[in-house]
């Protein structure tokens, strides 16, 4: 019996591979539970496990209030960290928030050099043609 002293690393492959009833893998905080044995037993229902299978169920999780004991129950079906970088993804992005600064100015940039131009341009046209 090799005791797994490396945490198994679950790339998001796998966790998609196992989004079925029958092998069922959640991922919560970065890490990949096991659940398939637990969700006929979930209080909240097997329905509402499923719909989280091969994604990110962390908000789902947390948005409930799972209780301390509902905490305790992961740690019998820890199957490993998922992979770094994976999380980003599958992670629902909020459309507001992020967006640097510095880049949104950049391409407001990119649209107003040409855009001036272009206006130069019938400017320099409009009076050109007036005078002929
Ligand atoms: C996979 C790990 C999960 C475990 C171990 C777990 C465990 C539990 C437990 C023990 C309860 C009873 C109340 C409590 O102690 O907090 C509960 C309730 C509930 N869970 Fe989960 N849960 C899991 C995932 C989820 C997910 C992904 C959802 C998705 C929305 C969810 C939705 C709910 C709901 C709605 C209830 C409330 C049921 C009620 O009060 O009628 N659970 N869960």
């Amino acid at each position: 019996m090799s005791a797994e002293e490396t945490t198994k690393i679950v790339t998001l492959a796998e966790l998609q591979e196992n989004s079925k009833r029958e092998k069922l893998y959640i991922l919560l905080h970065g890490k990949v539970y096991n659940v398939t044995n637990f969700i006929d037993e979930h209080p909240g229902g097997d329905e509402v496990v499923l719909a989280e299978a091969g994604k990110d169920a962390t908000e789902a999780f947390e948005d409930v209030g799972h209780s301390d004991e509902a905490r305790g129950l992961l740690k019998d079906m820890f199957v490993g960290d998922f992979e770094t970088g994976a999380a980003e993804t599958i992670k629902s992005t909020p459309t507001s928030e992020k967006k640097p600064v510095a880049a949104e100015t950049a391409s407001s940039m990119s649209y107003f050099l040409p855009l001036t131009v272009l206006v130069g341009y019938f400017a320099w046209r409009f009076y050109t043609s007036g005078s002929a």
